[in-house]
């Protein structure tokens, strides 16, 4: 209290790249599902709140056309390994010829989870969504949704990790680790970051929280790399914590989503906004000027 709170910015670091807030718009499939303005609206919605979209490896448009679409955003990639290397090799490099400046290598999804309310549903991504990064890396064929998710390679391991960090130059952060033990393996086998997540609850029923998690993985990282987390962030207070506890920033799934589809690009920009505004005022009624101001003593663990 009585701080001088006049001018709160909520400009932080990701990475070693200034963004305007400390949240980032995560990876998620198939975005025209939501909106005919799919990834290239939420890239640009992203662009406007000055912070880094992730595209999902199961994106519903190419990474040059996101890329197209949205010049100014801060791209990320998010990838699975695919069974067959060159699969994955061939998106990697149409993403960094796009200007993508990392990657995220998903590990919590070496199969879907079993998503109960999608069975009871019968949910199935409709036959004119499709994947067509994947479907140009695997020389134009057309993939079925079933098709798609059996490329994927169940079999990786942490040694694939480091000679992916070989191969390319660029940052690799492994999202989808939830123990301190994993984290610090990630830290071993070359990633430039981790993302701590549970994948928003929809992979192993049962995980813990993404938020619990976090202090055995920033205690396992140890300040080598960056810890960043997603799952359940959906008010600034909650990024407010999270940063206050360690993470360098968050990244937020369906919010954003949410927002697209209600009204495109422009809904996700106001999903983003609102963050950005609610984060504002955190940091304000708690004294901290900006994010770096935060520190563990901001938060107390529920007894
Ligand atoms: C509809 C949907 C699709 C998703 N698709 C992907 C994906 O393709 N790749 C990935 O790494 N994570 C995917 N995720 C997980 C998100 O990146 C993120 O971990 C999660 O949504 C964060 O939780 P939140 O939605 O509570 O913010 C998806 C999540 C949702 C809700």
């Amino acid at each position: 209290m009585l701080v001088d709170v006049s001018a709160v910015s909520t400009r932080a670091t990701v990475l070693g790249t200034e963004i305007e807030m400390p949240i980032l718009v995560a990876p998620v499939a198939f975005q025209l599902l939501a909106h005919s303005d799919g990834e290239a609206g939420m890239a640009r919605a992203a662009a406007s709140a000055g912070t880094v979209f992730c595209l999902s490896s199961l994106t519903s448009m190419r990474a040059a056309e996101v890329a197209g679409a949205a010049p100014d955003a801060k791209r990320w990639m998010q990838i699975y390994l695919f069974r067959d290397r060159a699969v994955t090799h061939a998106m990697i490099e149409e993403a960094m010829e796009s200007g993508y400046e990392a990657l995220l290598l998903t590990v919590d999804a070496p199969y879907a989870g079993r998503r109960e309310r999608d069975l009871r549903s019968g949910f199935q991504v409709p036959a004119e969504i499709r994947a067509p990064a994947i479907e140009a890396a695997v020389g134009h064929r057309s993939l079925t949704t079933t098709e798609v998710f059996d490329l994927v390679d169940p079999s990786i391991t942490w040694e694939d990790l480091e000679r992916l960090c070989n191969e390319f130059d660029l940052p690799i952060l492994v999202k989808g680790l939830i123990t301190g033990e994993d984290a610090a393996l990630a830290v071993e086998h070359g990633a430039a970051g981790v993302v701590a997540s549970n994948h928003g609850g929809r992979q192993l029923d049962n995980a813990p929280a993404s938020i619990d998690a976090l202090p055995e993985v920033l205690e396992a990282v140890d300040g080598r790399i960056p810890v960043l987390l997603d799952g359940g962030v959906r008010r600034g207070t909650d990024v407010a914590v999270a940063v206050a506890m360690g993470a360098e920033a968050v990244l937020v799934g369906r919010p954003a989503l949410w927002g697209l589809a209600v009204n495109g690009e422009a809904g996700a920009r106001r999903a983003l906004e609102m963050l950005a505004q609610e984060l504002r005022l955190a940091l304000a009624l708690l004294g901290a000027p900006d994010p770096s101001a935060l520190t563990a003593e901001h938060v107390q663990r529920r007894r």
